[in-house]
């Protein structure tokens, strides 16, 4: 009697919880947030779900499984601005953590659907906003999207758009997202934390500066902040080769770059193939010009204007001796055409057969921010553009849009008082962001607050690129450590890092990344292993050969 009882309420409960996590639109309380207006709200069961496009979330280590989840898209608008903004919130059916992710976007694109795919593999309630543009296509497409929105007619910004894109749609994206998990699941996510890299990175910089009650841990990796200065300064390698009226074909530029590691690597204490000291690397390209290398069977000779074009990509855009933006540190890859085996990087060329007839070629962020939001002309061809030009459109980025898009206020003072965990880490070999704009930015806010590692934690990841790749150590752990500092107060005095985590076919080598400005120090034994590294204020000496990584 008793047992059939309990039988009869066990089935209930379990009735009330598969009713609770219906996917269905209409089971869904209404969602209210200040200033929004629901337009449309669908839900689609997906069971057994494989198709996982866009690049996932290169924060997370997760295992390819087919999903179960429920897919709800909240479209909505602020009324009166006529935008259109579409949020997707992924929810497991039977795994779900407890706890809510949402997923930053890259470049123009504020989110992306593979990133939502690697959260609910780790059982999150997983959530991203597109912001208001398109969210899908071609990756092309996604990087260059901002001549669809950017100008609605050519003198005019679309001023909406880009706030919406810039911080607006971050602040919604929680508040609508909490909503949806807690009429599925019945029950709010016990935790919340954001994860992106790049312009996920400066989203969730973003989200701690100025909606700083949303997340309980960031993870900002590479984070796209200093926005108005450092786009426009991704274009100085292609400025320099008009100046020097040179476009060195990838390999002579990859000849320079491998002279400088040679010449550097051994200053962080170990030769592995990555200069850890950057700071310390004085090494000039001319010492480069007359080498040889080879295309196509051809050999050719590292030419003097490459030289001077190499020199000025790791100086950083210099205006009468002063500095108006970092460069690349000297093991960061120029950039060619991946089918050479080569990366992409700010310095990319295209040649033909041969090394001949090399072009330019722009990541397109930076000409498109110049010819859309600083000169506000569709048509404004950023090849025109000298030196002189280049300054005045550095500056009036600045002025215009420093408040914007820079996102680089170091007062986190709200976010600490509400309890909040960051991590930021940076690759040092990055080819796309400056990573010394992630150390500035780090250092402004140990100057305002000396305590700021007691709630906010930067770490550099020498030869690793933007995101993911290179080859240096990779901290696949870093969400793992941010979780574990959140809801187990242990704060992460390293990153765990290493070599090729994907790739189960290398050897794998182990790092500690060290809080900075500390660095990890080879203290000697196998350089392979973590333990050989310890963290401190300098390297050491370097004293014989290593292997290479
Ligand atoms: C999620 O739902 C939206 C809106 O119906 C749809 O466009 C999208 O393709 C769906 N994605 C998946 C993976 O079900
Ligand atoms: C850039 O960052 C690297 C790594 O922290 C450092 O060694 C170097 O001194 C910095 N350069 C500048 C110009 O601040």
């Amino acid at each position: 009697m008793l047992g059939g009882a309990i039988t009869l309420l066990t089935a209930l409960l379990s009735v009330g919880e598969a009713r609770s996590r219906t996917c269905k639109a209409r089971n869904l309380p209404a969602i209210e947030v200040l200033g929004l207006e629901i337009v449309d709200l669908s839900a689609k069961e997906q069971r057994g779900f494989e198709a996982w496009s866009d690049p996932p979330d290169t924060n997370l280590l997760y295992d390819f499984k087919p999903l179960d989840f429920c897919n709800f898209t909240i479209t909505y608008t602020h009324p009166g601005l006529e935008d259109r903004i579409n949020v997707y919130v992924w929810l497991p059916f039977d795994d779900w953590n407890g706890r809510f992710m949402a997923h930053g976007g890259g470049g123009w694109s504020a989110g992306g659907d593979g990133a939502l795919a690697s959260g609910v593999a780790l059982g999150y309630a997983a959530a991203n906003t597109d912001a208001g543009h398109s969210l899908f296509g071609e990756f092309e497409d996604v990087l260059g999207n901002a001549r669809k929105w950017a100008v609605p007619s050519p003198g005019n910004v679309n001023w909406v758009l880009l706030q919406d894109f810039a911080s607006r749609a971050l602040d919604d994206l929680p508040k609508i997202a909490k909503q949806v998990i807690k009429g599925f699941y019945g029950e709010a996510p016990s935790y919340s934390y954001w994860s992106g890299c790049s312009t996920g990175g400066r989203q969730g910089l973003m989200s701690a500066q100025r909606y700083p009650t949303n997340y309980n841990g960031i993870l900002a990796v590479a984070p796209a902040i200093n926005w108005a200065s450092f786009v426009p300064a991704e274009y100085w390698p292609q400025l320099m080769m008009r100046k020097f009226d040179y476009c060195p074909p990838p390999r002579e530029l990859e000849t320079i770059r491998q002279a400088a590691i040679d010449s550097c690597d051994d200053l962080d204490g170990v030769r592995d193939g990555v200069i850890a000291a950057p700071g310390l690397c004085t090494f000039d390209a001319h010492s480069a010009v007359g080498s040889t290398f080879e295309i196509d069977g051809v050999m050719r000779k590292v030419t003097t204007a490459a030289a001077h074009i190499a020199n000025a990509v790791w100086e950083g855009p210099m205006r009468d001796g002063k500095r108006e933006w970092f460069g690349s540190t000297h093991d960061t890859p120029f950039g060619g055409m991946s089918a050479t085996g080569f990366p992409d990087g700010l310095a990319k060329t295209v040649c033909e057969a041969g090394g001949k007839n090399c072009k330019a070629y722009s990541f397109p962020i930076s000409p498109e921010w110049i010819q859309y939001f600083v000169e506000k002309d569709p048509d404004f061809d950023v090849l025109e553009m000298d030196e002189t030009g280049f300054f005045s459109a550095l500056h009036r980025s600045k002025n215009e849009y420093g408040s914007i898009m820079d996102t680089s206020d170091p007062d986190l003072s709200e976010f600490k008082a509400a309890g909040g965990k960051m991590i930021t880490w940076h690759g040092l070999a990055d080819e796309l962001i400056f990573p010394n704009g992630s150390s500035n930015y780090y250092e402004r806010v140990l100057a305002l607050d000396p305590a700021a590692r007691d709630f906010y934690r930067y770490f550099e990841a020498s030869g690793v690129g933007h995101c993911v790749g290179g080859v240096g150590a990779f901290p696949s752990h870093a969400l793992d450590s941010l979780v574990s500092w959140v809801e187990k107060g242990i704060a992460p005095e390293t990153l765990d890092a290493a070599t090729n985590p994907m790739d189960k076919s290398v050897p794998v080598t182990y790092r500690p990344l060290c809080l900075y400005p500390q660095v990890a120090a080879y203290k000697g034994g196998d350089p392979k292993d973590a333990s050989s590294f310890e963290c401190a204020d300098s390297f050491n000496a370097f004293k014989g050969p290593h292997t290479e990584l």
